[in-house]
């Protein structure tokens, strides 16, 4: 294999990793444009349900969310199975796939009726009364909505968007959201952009391009007074069938300004607190993934990931696809509460929705990150050439869809073709002289 992984136990082990770049890697990117569907996505926040059904596109597909029999959120395809007609009424429904307003579909506590005939489902999609076809319909004991399991966790409705049985909750969603000790925030929002994009963006080399010089640096003192120069290669530190943790470990030791015969000159130009370490405590409280050290992101599938936390808190993010060109980008900021009590919760509070909020998600991620990955700004259909910085965006394009639950239960024979397709490329990048060996710890 061209691209191996690191071994997770510390020793030292083979790399390989492309030096200028790697021809052909654009024809293995396998990652679904429409997203990895054997997999539990969050879908709506569970009290946003109320009389009224929601309506979301999700994964390409128009579903529409409302409260069961037994109060429980379910989720419909919105579209009604006799004639197609918008079960959530969904002529107000806004661009991108936003909540749409019910009309004429809830006269009916615990199930859904279709505004233009009538037909009312329960949350298991069963047509329980055909209004306008009459209590003896023959229809209404055979139609059926296309129905999606919900489960409701932590004030947030997961969904199934898969064609196959559904696994337990736990399989799908980062542990943290199972521990008693861990407080989560939520903030969602839409981006214009395919989801993918944000899961590469989230650990490669952009941060000492893009977030250099912010305003926003000088609320994160680690950031501010340390930025080194360039990341280097990224290194893969550990891999299962389920994750990636990629780390840039180079960055802890690169000088913060490096001379570039191309152009003359040091870049970056201005290097502020040339003098002052990285803080010693970065790290130091960390609460969170305590084998992922600072400077280590994880991509994990179906479409997590979480960039280097800071240590008392983590950062997570999950992006549903919309549709190919736009994503609902879920942030999770977790935090633990046996470390932010008492007075620390009140500040933590204050913290999260002045500081945090503008730091991160809203800045950072949508200020900084957005703009220069959206719809417009960047193709990601064009020829591209990846090169040291984005050894782990290969494996994520890679390896990883051949791991996902899709390959495993909707691929079929062709899993075993793209394998060996995939295999043999990397057979001929391996004698390519583009690609360079080295031995280099893991972690
Ligand atoms: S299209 Fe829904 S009841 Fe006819
Ligand atoms: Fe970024």
């Amino acid at each position: 294999m061209a691209v191996q992984n690191g071994s997770s136990s510390g020793n030292s082990s083979s790399m390989r990793t492309p030096r200028y770049g790697a021809s052909q890697i654009g024809v293995f990117d396998l990652v679904p444009k429409l997203g990895y569907r054997e997999y539990w996505y969050p879908g709506i926040i569970d009290k946003d349900v109320g009389k009224k059904p929601i309506s979301l596109k999700m994964l390409g597909e128009d579903v529409v969310f409302f409260r069961d029999s037994k109060g429980k959120v379910a989720a419909l395809s919105d579209y009604c199975p006799h004639r197609g007609a918008r079960l959530s009424g969904g002529w107000r429904r806004t661009a991108g796939g936003g909540p749409a307003a019910g009309k004429l579909n809830n006269e009916f506590k615990g199930f859904i009726t279709c505004p233009y005939h009538g037909f009312t489902f329960d949350g298991e999609g069963q047509c329980v009364a055909a209004l306008t076809d009459g209590p003896e319909s023959r229809l209404q004991p055979v139609l059926k909505a296309p129905h999606y399991p919900t489960i409701t966790h932590n004030g947030i409705v997961f969904v199934w968007m898969g064609q196959t049985e559904p696994v337990p909750l736990e399989e799908d969603i980062p542990s943290y959201f199972f521990d008693d000790d861990v407080i989560t925030e939520t903030y969602i929002r839409l981006w214009d952009l395919n989801w993918t994009l944000t899961i590469e963006n989230s650990h490669d080399s952009h941060a000492v391009k893009i977030h250099r010089g912010s305003i926003r640096r000088f609320f994160n003192r680690g950031l501010f007074r340390y930025s080194p120069g360039y990341h280097g290669a990224m290194k893969i530190a550990k891999e299962t069938d389920q994750f990636i943790h990629i780390t840039s470990a180079e960055s802890a030791r690169a000088p913060q300004s490096s001379y570039y015969e191309g152009i003359g000159a040091k870049w970056p130009k201005h290097v502020w607190w040339r003098r002052a370490p990285r803080p010693s405590s970065h790290g130091a409280r960390k609460q969170f993934d305590a084998d992922r050290p600072g400077y280590t992101g994880l991509y994990q599938l179906p479409a997590w990931v979480s960039p280097s936390g800071s240590g008392d808190r983590c950062h997570l993010r999950m992006a549903v696809p919309i549709d190919e060109l736009s994503s609902r980008m879920w942030t999770f900021t977790l935090t633990r509460k046996s470390f932010w009590k008492g007075w620390r919760r009140l500040w933590w509070k204050v913290l999260y929705h002045t500081s945090h909020l503008y730091q991160l998600p809203q800045g950072t991620n949508e200020l900084e990150d957005m703009p220069i990955q959206a719809v417009g700004a960047l193709d990601p259909d064009m020829p591209q050439k990846v090169g040291a910085s984005d050894v782990g965006i290969i494996a994520w394009r890679r390896r990883m869809p051949l791991k996902s639950r899709d390959a495993q239960r909707l691929w079929g024979s062709i899993r075993s073709d793209v394998e060996k397709a995939v295999g043999d490329a990397e057979k001929l990048e391996a004698n390519d002289p583009d690609w360079q060996e080295f031995e280099t710890p893991a972690g």
